[in-house]
């Protein structure tokens, strides 16, 4: 049996992890009244949220997961339901679709947790009533078994991409790597084993760093993956590392919070330094694809965040001093890296 995996792609997984949050979404515009309100006219984001009293950047994550699903479109910035939706969806139409789609959604907890994303107001939060780390993040502070758990969650949805990270261009000749919450230190590893060059050094709350040795030990990979307990809101960045690699971090958190970690890694890093973000990249209009709504669903129900476009991590990145910034997909499921450099 050959050792060599014979591909990165892991998308089919990812399709499956994501199908629960569709129909929620579809019943939650339809509690909401979303189909009604743009059947007969196109209206904007802010416009649209006062019409049906919810929260806007909660609307926008949900209207993307929408648009992606074929139930409204987006022209010059305005909204509306598409004729499949006004056909089927509307409540006054003889072929309405509720009942059917909406008949058990007592027994659908992720309906309850969307339409309590949408509550005015709670768009900022996160407190859906989805399974969430985010205030224990905030405060900086996790228990060890949490950390273990949330270790073990990342490892197995990372660990694909990681693979295919590591055998990028980019990531050769870096002598040493900072790995932003590097969770189980799944990207430092295949980083390090795949450049003998690089040393990784994963910077976290202290209990992941605790959980994220035991991935170290078991990769045999102690020399050259370390790990360091820094509060990223709180305490100040080593210096002297070449790279910072965040993944799956900008896409928890708001853009003012994303800024201030793009400033902390530029203050940081030296002159010709790069900054990398992996995430899966919305598209420059907020209309999909379809898995990077529902994975910026998963966030808005669990996190601070959403799930960024390149122009959007293009402005927190270039508001900070970076340059050059390009973005390039991974050839590992759905991600892309994002790099920029210090000038
Ligand atoms: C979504 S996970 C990403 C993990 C890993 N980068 C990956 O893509 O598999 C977010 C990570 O950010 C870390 N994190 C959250 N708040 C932090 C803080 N205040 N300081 C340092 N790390 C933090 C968490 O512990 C968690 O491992």
């Amino acid at each position: 049996m050959t050792a060599l995996p014979a591909t990165s792609d892991d998308g089919a997984f990812w399709d499956l992890w994501l199908t629960p949050y569709y129909l929620p979404c579809v019943t939650a515009a339809d509690e909401l009244g979303t189909f009604a309100a743009i059947s007969g006219e196109a209206l904007g984001l802010d416009e649209l949220a006062a019409r049906i009293d919810v929260d806007p950047r909660a609307l926008g994550v949900h209207l993307a997961l929408l648009a992606s699903l074929g139930m409204v479109e987006r022209r010059d910035g305005r909204w509306r339901a598409t004729a499949m939706a006004r056909t089927w969806m509307h409540p006054e139409a003889e072929g309405y679709y509720g009942p059917l789609l909406g008949g058990f959604r007592a027994e659908q907890p992720i309906h309850a947790a969307m339409v309590k994303s949408l509550r005015p107001g709670n768009g900022k939060t996160g407190e859906s009533g989805h399974v969430s780390f985010v205030e224990e993040w905030e405060r900086g502070e996790l228990p060890v078994e949490q950390a273990r758990f949330i270790a073990a969650f990342m490892h197995s949805h990372s660990v694909a991409n990681a693979k295919a990270v590591a055998r990028l261009p980019e990531l050769a000749g870096i002598p040493s790597l900072l790995d932003v919450g590097g969770g189980s230190g799944v990207f430092a590893i295949e980083a390090a084993r795949t450049h003998p060059g690089i040393t990784a050094t994963i910077m976290e709350i202290a209990a992941m760093c605790v959980a994220a040795q035991d991935y170290i030990a078991r990769a045999g990979m102690e020399e050259r993956v370390l790990t360091t307990a820094v509060d990223m809101f709180r305490e100040e960045w080593p210096s002297g590392h070449n790279v910072h690699f965040f993944s799956n971090i900008f896409h928890d958190w708001s853009e003012k919070t994303n800024q201030l970690l793009a400033e902390k890694s530029f203050a940081a890093l030296p002159p010709g330094g790069r900054i990398m973000l992996h995430e899966i990249l919305m598209n420059d209009d907020g209309t999909g694809p379809l898995i990077a709504a529902a994975f910026s669903m998963l966030m808005l129900l669990g996190t601070r965040g959403r799930q960024y476009s390149l122009a959007e991590l293009r402005g927190i990145l270039e508001a900070a001093g970076f340059v050059d910034v390009e973005a390039q997909r991974t050839g590992g499921g759905y991600y892309s890296l994002v790099t920029a450099r210090k000038p």
